[in-house]
């Protein structure tokens, strides 16, 4: 290859790398398997290191990190990082569109035009482009200096590393949030819990520690995501609305915050605020309230600013979630995996409408880092659907007749031995009562198989009772047998029965993340879904099937093929089924059947199927049927009394499958 023709496939590979980026990281709509995405990276770092007079920053293979520094520079912004003015109700919300009408000399019952978008929990940050290509990025920092944290910043996955555009500004300055998904953070923090470490406090905290790593290569495992909301200093010729300006970012490859509204008035601002805070907890960030702008560029310049904020802005905050109390106790508590957490209860505190009275401490070691002890005033947090939690110890309150807590040392539940894992302290026995009330619970929730009317109380009773010895017992309920709970009458009963009988057609990943596979939560569910399809495939998956899947890792991988092996556990998904469990398979498009491009080949004597059907059953899920095995053959599906080819199929490391495996696969079992 010549050196001009190396250039250009470069460039065009860096074109299409950075397409496919962010169809998959802002859009979430992937158009090319990983295994292309992986292929034409490889392709690019190979022709990099052949020819490394093309290597440039801006490049896709250089997200990862860099060398570790010093410490950082500082940068200078050209335009000021302001902050903006706060409101706490509605009040101040409508009095900021007064002071906007007054200030432009509007009528008072004038409409003006606002765009209102989440205001996102995280670290401000300011990233430069030079003709569409990524040249630098520093924190907000005092507002005027802030630290450059290129090379951290340049790992952060969803963010272009080059404008998906023909004609980009000579420079172009984006400001935005750079921050942690509320689900990869507890992700992280469950990591962090796990090797031992101290978590953070909030995504907030997790994405100010994973910015500023002097290390980039530490900041790159971090799940660090920019979110846009505006640009710096204007030298081109942008958009005139804000609107307009954000829509446009989001063309040019970033996230932009989201879900933003064009607002007449105030009152519809004031709308969306409370709908936004309603909703919050679904948010994918951690936000802490609305901000509503001025749409229009030319109104800015005629508002102005003050030292500290413009006059066209306003953060329309939600209610604090933190709030400080006092612990009256600190008991163990018993989960669903058996592991015992410190739970503190509180005197009773309302944060965010909710009263809160019992806030967990995570487990013994971390409580014993805060150093919580019985009588303290901490500080109690609460984040998303997450239960509350003790932040931190208020020490300036201590009075000393605080009493230190001590580790558990039997099961609180039923009095077994308790085992030390990590940072976790657990109960040994495998059939302690706890732990299956605690999964019933978790079955009947609302995001698993939503059964409404079975939370802890009715859990627990119905282990007391006997009439739950196992998960799978929940459908055999009768209303019968509902009666004899305590409080339970006639039409109570009914309900119940009928609210099981309701949730009893599931769909598939709801039903994968109630049964409870160790390590498997919502979102892997619905990866694990998306990929099998059915239950049956999904069940007879290897370790190394499950390894292949982007966002299943090993430990994840190893759990859920250990679930689906124990006896028990295949007994007690077959005794569902049979008491009348409807799991709903994912409806599969033409590319994604599971056989697609392979070729199979069978041996010995098929006893479920005649070699017809075989033939059909591979060709309608998308593969070719042989009769020689080689090293290209994706599949041999044995029968009885296998001949040679099975061998072969052993010898080469081809995969092979019986019958009823075949047949869970493609979705006939
Ligand atoms: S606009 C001139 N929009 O909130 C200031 N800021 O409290 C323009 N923030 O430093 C700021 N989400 O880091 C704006 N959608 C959003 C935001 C947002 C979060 C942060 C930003 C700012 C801080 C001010």
């Amino acid at each position: 290859m010549s050196p001009e023709e190396a250039k250009r496939r470069i460039e065009e590979l860096r074109d299409q790398l950075n397409r496919h980026n962010y169809r998959y990281y802002v859009l979430d709509d992937p158009t090319i398997t990983d295994a292309e995405y992986d292929r034409l990276m490889a392709e690019l770092k190979e022709l990099e290191e052949r020819f490394p007079r093309f290597l440039e920053p801006h490049s896709p293979t250089q997200r990862v990190g860099a060398p570790p520094r010093e410490g950082f520079s500082t940068v200078r912004h050209r335009l000021p990082m302001l902050s903006l003015t706060d409101a706490h109700n509605e009040g101040a919300v409508r009095e900021f569109d007064q002071r906007v009408k007054k200030l432009l000399g509007l009528q008072a019952s004038g409409l003006v035009e606002y765009v209102a978008e989440p205001k996102l929990d995280g670290l401000s940050c300011e990233i430069v482009y030079r003709n569409g290509r990524f040249s630098l990025a520093s924190t907000r920092g005092d507002g005027v200096v802030g630290e450059d944290v290129t090379p951290n910043v340049r790992t952060i996955r969803n963010l272009p590393l080059q404008l998906l555009t023909e004609n980009p500004p000579e420079v172009l300055e984006v400001r935005g949030e750079v921050v942690i998904p509320k689900d990869d953070f507890e992700k992280l923090n469950q990591r962090i819990l796990e090797e031992g470490g101290k978590p953070f406090a909030n995504p907030r905290n997790a994405a100010a520690g994973s910015l500023r790593q002097m290390d980039s290569n530490v900041t790159a495992q971090r799940p660090l995501e920019f979110v846009a909301w505006g640009v710096g200093l204007r030298e081109e010729d942008l958009p005139h609305t804000h609107w307009e300006m954000l829509e446009l970012l989001g063309q040019w490859g970033f996230q932009v915050a989201s879900p933003r509204h064009l607002c007449r008035g105030i009152e519809e601002c004031l709308a969306h605020l409370r709908d936004l805070e309603e909703n919050r907890e679904a948010h994918r960030y951690e936000l802490d309230g609305m901000v509503i702008k001025v749409n229009s560029m030319e109104l800015w310049e005629k508002l102005g600013t003050t030292s500290r904020s413009p006059r066209w802005a306003l953060a329309a905050k939600f209610a604090p979630r933190q709030m400080s109390t006092k612990v009256v106790d600190v008991v163990y508590q018993v989960g669903r995996r058996g592991t015992i957490t410190p739970v503190a209860i509180l005197e009773p505190v309302p944060i965010g409408g909710v009263t809160v009275s019992r806030a967990s401490l995570h487990n013994f070691e971390e409580a014993r880092r805060m150093d919580v002890r019985i009588g303290d005033t901490v500080v109690v947090q609460r984040a998303g659907d997450v239960i509350p939690a003790v932040v931190k110890v208020v020490e300036e309150e201590r009075k000393g007749d605080e009493a230190p807590l001590s580790p558990p040392t039997q099961c609180p539940v039923c009095g077994a031995e308790v085992t030390k894992e990590g940072a976790y302290h657990r109960c040994v026995n495998a059939s302690c009562p706890a732990v299956l009330v605690q999964s019933i619970k978790h079955l009947a929730s609302r995001r698993a198989m939503d059964i409404e009317g079975l939370g802890g109380k009715v859990a627990q009773m119905l282990v007391d009772k006997g009439l739950v010895k196992g998960l799978a017992d929940i459908f055999t309920l009768t209303a019968e047998d509902l009666l004899t709970l305590p409080g339970f009458a006639e039409i109570s009963a009914r309900n119940l029965r009928d609210s099981i009988e309701a949730a009893s057609e599931v769909p598939l990943h709801r039903f994968i993340y109630a049964i409870g596979i160790p390590n498997v939560g919502e979102y892997t569910a619905q990866v694990l879904a998306e990929h099998f399809g059915t239950l049956e495939r999904l069940a007879s998956a290897t370790e190394e099937n499950l390894t292949a899947i982007k966002g299943i890792g090993e430990e994840t991988a190893r759990s859920i093929s250990a679930f689906f092996r124990d006896p028990h556990n295949q007994e007690m998904v077959q005794r569902m089924m049979a008491s009348g469990v409807k799991v709903i398979p994912v409806e599969r498009e033409e590319g994604e059947l599971p056989l697609k491009g392979q070729t199979v080949v069978f041996t010995g004597t098929l006893s479920k199927m005649d070699r017809n059907r075989a033939k059909d059953l591979v060709e309608k899920n998308g593969g070719k049927v042989t009769n020689s095995v080689s090293r290209k053959t994706g599949l041999v599906v044995v029968g009885e009394n296998p001949g040679s080819k099975y061998q072969k199929a052993q010898q080469l490391g081809v995969k092979t499958l019986n019958e009823e495996e075949f047949l869970a696969l493609v979705g006939e079992a």
